[in-house]
């Protein structure tokens, strides 16, 4: 399958570097086009609708607020068109490329190095009849080279994004708050963001294996009085249940992260 990429900033240089081959790809006259193009091989094609025409399956990565304006200039030329837009439902992508096939999906930064989660917006059952499912099948297999696809009800699509869309930010500072925290007692940061981080890969395939269980992985490494359940205590006390959810809440209010 033959794609192309609209845009070629921070989502579109994630998905590209992750699938690790030359691109065709646009740009809106900055020249980041050309840098992906230089990096990974490839062609920076001259127009939104010639690379719609050349392609298989168009990968919108452009801001969502130019969804109507991108559409017009393609028209009818594109055959697939898979969005990674922000906020943009499958109705929506719909309306914009009436002629063509339209995937949403939402993925995250560490596409990059394949470990992104890609979360698929499922298309609703009026939408079925018109689904060509041996395409979804390859357009979901793309992605899945770029880590997980989680198929979500497009009405959830909001939160689930405003999890794993944001969720890098969250994990990169929690990591950053206690690399600080153990410089101050004498670690180096470069020992301490390599134990922090060895310790969110472990825990997070931890929790995997025994099911998401969080609380039976907190029972096991927390005796009773012991260090952990101080820590614990202390993290409670400061609030992190509240902020996850007040972080959440903002999120979501304000609708998926563009
Ligand atoms: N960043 C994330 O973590 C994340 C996660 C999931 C989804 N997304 C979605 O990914 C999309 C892009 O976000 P981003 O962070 O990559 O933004 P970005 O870095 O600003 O990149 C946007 C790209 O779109 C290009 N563009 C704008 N108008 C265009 C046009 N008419 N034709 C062709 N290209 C055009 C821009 O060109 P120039 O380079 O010339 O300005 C730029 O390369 C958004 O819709 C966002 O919701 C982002």
């Amino acid at each position: 399958m033959k794609i192309g990429l609209i845009g070629s900033g921070n989502m579109a240089r994630a998905i590209a570097r992750g699938w690790g081959e030359p691109v065709l790809c646009t740009d809106s006259g900055s020249g980041s086009a050309q840098a992906l193009v230089d990096e990974l091989g490839g062609e920076r094609v001259a127009s939104n609708r010639e690379l719609a025409e050349r392609v298989d399956l168009v990968v919108l990565c452009h801001k969502p607020y130019h969804l109507d304006a991108v559409a017009r200039e393609i028209g009818d030329a594109a055959r697939a068109v898979a969005s990674v837009l922000g906020g943009t439902s499958t109705p929506m992508l719909r309306r914009a490329y009436p002629s063509a096939q339209v995937f949403a999906l939402m993925p995250n930064t560490p596409v990059e190095v394949r470990q992104g989660v890609i979360v698929y917006a499922q298309p609703d059952a009026s939408l079925l009849a018109d689904l060509d499912h041996e395409l979804e099948a390859s357009v979901l297999e793309l992605f899945g080279r770029l880590g997980q696809v989680v198929h979500v009800a497009e009405r959830l699509m909001d939160v689930a994004t405003s999890v794993s869309g944001v969720g890098p930010a969250y994990q990169a500072l929690l990591a950053e708050a206690q690399v600080d925290a153990a410089v101050r007692h004498g670690l180096s940061a470069a020992l301490a963001a390599e134990l922090v981080n060895a310790t969110v890969r472990g825990s997070a395939a931890l929790i995997e294996a025994k099911g998401y269980d969080t609380l039976r992985v907190r029972r096991e490494v927390t005796s009773p009085g012991g260090s952990t359940a101080r820590g614990l205590d202390a993290l409670e006390r400061a609030g992190i249940r509240t902020a996850f959810q007040d972080a959440l809440n903002a999120v979501v209010a304000q609708g998926t992260p563009r």
